[in-house]
């Protein structure tokens, strides 16, 4: 079966990025030049995925006017004959992509923010990006575990190996390896201690689930932090069908933090045509001062 539709859960109140979040949803906070949603979305896209599913909350209309048509916008770019920044502005959303926005009427978790989006899904598997994780790899992170549903058939978890000290930070994995790169996941756990963390697997923001994990996220009771958390989901979920842990090739940015917001844009920023040779001049400059 195809994966054809992903689930962007953007409803969060980002409280880690205040005040640049009090009116605006860190989602649309850029990396260089391009909000953190676009290559989330840039990401699906090359998947396969035609079908975006967003996850809204208050304060989110910029992401819906981000992949609307900006009629004026457009207008003033043609009849000043700007083309290439209209094509900047156009390729946005390409004209076989379809957006669907859903509320969550109150940040409850990442679970119930998943589970706001069931109807939507239509009983298909079907992927989930966190936006704040910004990825980058040779192949798109999620293309790669696209192949391994495509082989496998089973909800797929992106992980990475993550210092012992930051298990507390993730959904931490254990299991019987498959191969070099998959896990067969037998445990999953939520934001563990480094003494209770089961391993050093930790859950990056893409996932590929089966609509199985509805079920499951319904049934469970609140969790850490008081919330409907999606790893207590996938926890149930493995009790009833396979689910396989994917040590994915790429980077993860972890842009919901100060830190790896900065690393992702200095690196990007590093690597973009335009201001790439400038920024690197300028890195150099300010070691030497
Ligand atoms: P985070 O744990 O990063 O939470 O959510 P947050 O609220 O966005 O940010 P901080 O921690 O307060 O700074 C991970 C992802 O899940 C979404 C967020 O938008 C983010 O993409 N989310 C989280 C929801 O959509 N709804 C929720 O109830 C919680």
């Amino acid at each position: 079966m195809q994966i054809t539709k992903a689930i962007f859960p953007v409803a969060g109140l980002g409280t880690r990025f205040l005040p640049a979040t009090k009116a605006q949803p860190k989602e649309m906070l850029p990396v260089v030049d391009k909000p953190l949603i676009q290559y989330a979305v840039e990401e699906a896209y090359d998947a396969g995925i035609r079908e975006m599913i967003f996850v809204t909350g208050r304060h989110k209309r910029p992401i819906e006017d981000h992949f609307d048509t900006a009629f004026e916008l457009e207008y003033e770019l043609e009849q000043a004959g700007k083309r290439e920044l209209l094509n900047v502005v156009q390729s946005i959303k390409p004209a076989d992509m379809e957006c669907v926005f859903v509320r969550q009427p109150k940040s409850l978790g990442l679970g119930h923010a998943v589970l706001c989006g069931e109807r939507l899904v239509r009983g298909e598997p079907f992927a989930v990006l966190l936006a704040d994780d910004l990825m980058v790899g040779d192949t798109p992170v999620l293309r790669q575990m696209v192949e391994q549903f495509e082989q496998w058939g089973a909800s797929i978890l992106a992980v990475q190996e993550v210092p012992q000290e930051q298990t507390k930070r993730y959904g931490i994995v254990a299991g019987t390896q498959v191969n070099s790169h998959l896990m067969d996941v037998s445990r999953i756990v939520e934001k563990p201690s480094p003494e209770q963390a089961p391993s050093r697997l930790g859950v990056a923001g893409r996932y590929i689930l089966t609509p199985g994990i509805f079920e499951q996220i319904r049934s469970q009771p609140r969790g850490v932090g008081n919330e409907i958390q999606l790893t207590d989901g996938i926890a149930g979920l493995l009790r009833q069908e396979k689910v396989f842990a994917f040590q994915y090739q790429g980077k993860r940015y972890d842009c919901g933090s100060k830190e790896g917001f900065l690393e992702a844009n200095i690196e990007l920023g590093l690597q973009h045509p335009q201001v790439g040779p400038w920024l690197k001049q300028y890195l150099k400059q300010m070691q030497l001062g």
